[in-house]
């Protein structure tokens, strides 16, 4: 069965909680849902998996150190990941801290590795991805379903 691995950091639990909503939409179109600790995640999680998700909180107007390093020790599976699909989701504090460069850094992580990044038109969700400000509301998890459920219909259009 496709399989899509949802990878996230977080320290108080708000990027937690939308990694959770994530994988429960891709668990409704018949997919293998996998959500993982980045902390607990292994380069051969990344290599079996068919589309990849990765979630942190904005520090800095960029990913956290502990993903970063995650992201620069995947330079060891460079060339298994082309095509597969990506996507990214974060965190922040404010409305305009950065969090749409957050989402940027992790694509371009992923873009490096040739995946196939899939953006998010739904007005609940955010462009690059979905964003939520501090505790994610009833309309940023839904926004999170949906987008699961868009990223595993993709992984499984790819096949
Ligand atoms: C070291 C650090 C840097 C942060 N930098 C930003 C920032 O640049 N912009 C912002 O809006 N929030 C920033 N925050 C706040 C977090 O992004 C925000 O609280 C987020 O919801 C935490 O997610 P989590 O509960 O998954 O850990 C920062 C927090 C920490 C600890």
């Amino acid at each position: 069965m496709l399989e899509v691995l949802v990878v996230y950091y977080s320290r108080t639990g708000n990027t937690e909680e939308m990694a959770k909503a994530i994988g429960d939409g891709l668990g409704n179109v018949g997919v293998d849902v996998r959500v993982k600790k980045v902390e607990e995640t292994t380069l051969d999680d990344l290599k079996t998996a068919d589309g990849v998700v990765l979630g942190a909180p904005t520090y800095f107007g960029s990913m956290p150190s502990v993903m970063k390093e995650f992201v620069d020790r995947s330079i060891k599976v460079r060339g298994k990941l082309e095509g597969k699909v990506g996507a990214a989701f974060t965190s922040s504090k404010i409305i305009s801290g950065g969090n749409e460069t957050t989402l940027i850094s992790m694509i371009e992580a992923m873009l490096c590795h040739g995946m196939v990044i899939i953006g998010d038109p739904i007005k609940a969700g955010g462009h690059y991805g979905v964003v939520s400000i501090g505790k994610p509301d009833d309309e940023t998890l839904e926004a999170c379903r949906e987008f699961g459920r868009r990223v595993g219909e993709l992984v499984k259009k790819l096949g």
